[in-house]
């Protein structure tokens, strides 16, 4: 699984087989130039929701709900059924076992779920850390996945959990469970997609860049400018000519 936050890329995901893609808040800080998911509007998520929604042919998709647009059951619902109607199947939500009855609302009224607990960037700010590192912590992340399990959610997106208890979560639940910096023996893995591809400019212990694209896009943008300073580009092959004719009947006076 990836996030994906516009048309292209979400194409590109799909092509690639990827399983599942989500437009997640990170949209804030890794698009939108913001300095917290905290700032992430629903309008902003419906904007990219529904651009993501058109590259997708074949994997899963769902969205985040920004930050407090899912406190109640009430505005839970209303703003899940937003977030669907711009083509997410599911909709995903931060918080441990205190989110159980919005789930179970959510459930009720057949929108599927995604649940994600360990690291809450909208809950814990912009401050990560492990969590469930100390064994009271580690139960409450264990006692929270089952529960959230049994209110309905149908995926489970673990965040800084340390391997163990990611292992221990995911032996536990029926659900599939989906790490990120959790280690190997979750389900699945997430990653935002320009980490995966090496956009990013900063590199995360959890997160492998699996290309380089800034370095090639750097590369490809100063070719292109010295290629137009040079006058190297448009080539012949790049231009459109008049007809000759027509530009005999231009060269005429009126
Ligand atoms: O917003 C996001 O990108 C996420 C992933 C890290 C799972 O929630």
């Amino acid at each position: 699984m990836v996030t994906a936050y516009d048309c292209p890329t979400a194409r590109i995901a799909d092509e690639a087989g990827i399983d599942a893609v989500l437009v997640g808040d990170s949209v804030g800080t890794v698009m939108l130039g913001y300095a917290s998911e905290r700032e992430v509007t629903m309008e902003d998520m419906l904007h990219h929701v529904a651009a993501a929604a058109r590259g997708i042919r074949q994997a899963y998709f769902f969205a985040d709900m920004p930050y407090r647009s899912a406190d109640t059951p009430r505005s839970a619902e209303k703003n899940a059924r937003k977030l669907i109607g711009k083509g997410a199947e599911c909709v995903k939500i931060e918080g441990w076992r205190e989110k159980c009855p919005i789930v179970a609302c959510l459930t009720k009224n057949n929108i599927p779920v995604c649940a994600h607990i360990g690291y809450n960037p909208q809950i814990h700010g912009a401050k990560p850390r492990v969590f469930g590192a100390g064994a009271p912590e580690a139960r409450e992340l264990i006692e929270s996945a089952c529960l959230l399990e049994k209110a309905g959610a149908v995926l489970l997106v673990l965040e800084k959990v340390p391997e163990e208890v990611s292992g221990i979560i995911t032996k536990a639940l029926r659900i599939p469970v989906i790490g990120i910096g959790s280690g190997r023996l979750c389900d699945g893995q997430v990653l935002v997609v320009n980490d995966v591809l090496g956009i990013s400019e900063r590199s995360f212990r959890h997160a492998r860049a699996f290309s380089d694209f800034r370095v090639r896009a750097l590369g490809a943008l100063r070719a292109y400018a010295a290629a137009v300073e040079s006058g190297a580009f448009p080539a012949e092959e790049h231009v459109r000519h008049s007809d000759p004719q027509e530009l005999t009947k231009l060269k005429q006076p009126r």
